[in-house]
């Protein structure tokens, strides 16, 4: 029987009949497993004396099987290779390509514009606690300006500063990036600080998460002077128009002293505001564009500096409004659908 066997495995010519021999003795009801299974009945000297005979049956049904596995494989893998072939030149489909959001690539482009003008590039955490988002900003608990930010709180408690516990919250403003610089780096300070801020409120206007570049310069005897200068530079780059004209209005941030808001001249062309010009000048007007001020005396305190010695300005400035007003996109909401027709629409998807 074994031979038999043997001799109908070797000229197995599909993987199929070979399967179908392999059930037939091996297999639970197999006539190998069936001799196997007899070995347990026998007495002693019986089963010693078959033993050897049936293990050997199964070790040359199962090495047969095996061997003309292999065969039948490798006949099977060269019938593939001569048959299927790959045409290499083919060209490949077209797959759609991803682009650069409009907001993240407006923060590029501030981050090389104020590269030149010598500033690095810093990040905080958008988990902040209220120390570094409100207190050390000169807005102690009890402060009105807290209020008015719309602020998302979290249940946990900080860590202690000074050893009063903190709350801890999605930052409102990218704002404290300027004490956890001045703190780790110490004066001077020349940097800028793109990231995602959140508040409380939402309508054509305003989404709960929105994008702020902080600016910060701390040095000896900085001034309001070098605060205008470096604005007008940065936005004639920015918006790659030299007749950019900027309004400064006196304002209030609890931490700048004096705050000014800065507005800048635009005209309409076809009832579209195109930024340039003087904001007088008939057909024109202002837009409000970002809050500055020189730093507060506190402020530079709180962060461990020497305000007799330190002086600074900041400013911070919504990166979704300069992306709207860079692009023409009118509707801010739009910025964080994630529908690539929209982007496509504005030129920022093939
Ligand atoms: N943090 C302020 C805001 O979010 C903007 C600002 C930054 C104002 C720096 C002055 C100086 O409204």
């Amino acid at each position: 029987r074994t031979e038999a066997a043997v001799t109908a495995i070797e000229a197995a010519a599909t993987q199929d009949v070979l399967e179908a021999l392999r059930v037939d003795a091996l297999g639970k009801q197999g006539w190998v497993s069936q001799l196997m299974k007899t070995l347990g009945q026998m007495a002693p000297e019986e089963r010693q004396d078959k033993a050897p005979q049936i293990q050997s049956a199964r070790a040359a049904v199962s090495g047969a099987i095996e061997a003309r596995k292999a065969t039948l494989d490798a006949v099977e893998l060269e019938r593939k290779l001569a048959t299927e072939t790959l045409d290499l030149t083919l060209p490949a489909p077209a797959t759609p390509k991803g682009s650069v959001h409009p907001v993240s690539q407006v923060m590029d482009e501030l981050a090389e514009i104020f590269a030149d003008l010598g500033f690095a590039v810093k990040t905080g955490p958008e988990i902040e606690d209220d120390w570094h988002n409100f207190t050390a900003l000169n807005m102690p608990e009890s402060h009105p300006a807290r209020a008015m930010h719309d602020t998302f709180y979290f249940p946990d408690r900080g860590p202690e500063v000074g050893g009063k516990p903190t709350r801890m919250l999605l930052r409102t403003h990218t704002s404290p990036v300027q004490i956890r610089t001045m703190m780790s780096e110490g004066a001077p300070v020349r940097i800028i600080a793109p990231g995602r801020v959140y508040r409380s409120d939402s309508d054509a206007t305003h989404t709960p998460m929105f994008h702020q570049v902080e600016g910060l310069v701390i040095d000896r005897g900085i001034h309001l002077g070098h605060l205008k200068w470096t604005l007008e530079t940065f936005l004639k780059a920015f918006f790659e128009r030299e007749d950019i004209v900027l309004r400064l209005r006196p304002s209030y941030f609890p931490f700048t002293e004096p705050s000014v808001e800065v507005d800048v001249g635009f005209e309409l062309v076809d009832g579209k505001r195109v930024l340039g010009g003087s904001g007088d000048a008939p057909g024109h007007g202002w837009m409000e564009l970002l809050g500055s001020g020189v730093v507060n005396r506190r402020v530079i305190e709180f962060a461990g500096l020497d305000p007799d010695e330190w002086q600074g300005f900041a400013f911070g400035v919504g990166v979704d409004r300069l992306a709207m007003l860079k692009y023409g996109m009118d509707d801010l909401r739009a910025f964080f659908d994630g529908d690539a027709r929209w982007l496509r629409h504005y030129g920022f998807s093939p």
